[in-house]
């Protein structure tokens, strides 16, 4: 794909808008009790940062995993797995993923699955932009910060062949025909 050019499909006030909003929720549900707040890299790294910084602590601990998955160019596929695993343990504790995009729902299928067999006392997820209509497994979100039918878009952490994720807003990229 060659890149005609970026079009904004959000900018950077409305994103900072929603994520505050977002984190309002999160905070009147989890009400200051004890959180493992998990960062999918690499695309959530922006969201996240955004995100924790306005959730009320004081027992917030945070985490990263970073995923892969296989015969995939900009969509995913069934084979799922860790490139890098949480260090904490999660067994007991109440537990909100934070992604940047559910897609086909794959990943978060994989990963959410993870976390329940290793007895997650509660497993939330917090999505940057959820593309719905494109899900090819049921994942459901419980925090969504936009709804999008389709496109490809970057930037806010999001890539392109590891392009364009230092951008503050999220424009959708427009191929050259
Ligand atoms: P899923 O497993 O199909 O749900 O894939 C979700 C992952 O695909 C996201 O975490 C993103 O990394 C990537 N992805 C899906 N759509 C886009 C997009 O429009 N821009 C950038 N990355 C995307
Ligand atoms: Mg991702």
């Amino acid at each position: 794909m060659r890149v005609k050019e970026l079009r904004q499909v959000y900018g950077e006030e409305q994103i900072q808008a929603r994520v505050a909003e977002m984190a309002a929720e999160i905070n009147a549900l989890y009400n200051g009790e004890d959180l493992v707040v998990v960062c999918v890299l690499k695309g959530a790294f922006m969201f996240f940062g955004d995100l924790t910084r306005r959730l009320q602590g004081p027992q917030v601990e945070i985490d990263f995993v970073r995923l892969t998955s296989y015969g995939r160019s900009a969509a995913s596929s069934g084979t799922v797995s860790f490139v890098k695993d949480l260090e904490l343990s999660v067994a007991g504790r109440h537990v909100l993923v934070v992604e940047d995009i559910v897609d086909t729902g794959y990943s978060m299928e994989f990963l959410l699955r993870q976390f329940a067999a290793r007895e997650a006392k509660s497993l939330r997820l917090a999505v940057l932009v959820d593309k719905q209509e494109r899900r090819e497994v049921p994942v459901h979100a419980d925090f969504t910060g936009f709804a999008l039918s389709g496109g490809f878009i970057v930037g806010y952490g999001l890539d392109y062949a590891e392009r364009y994720r230092e951008l503050p807003a999220i424009f959708e990229i427009i191929p050259e025909d």
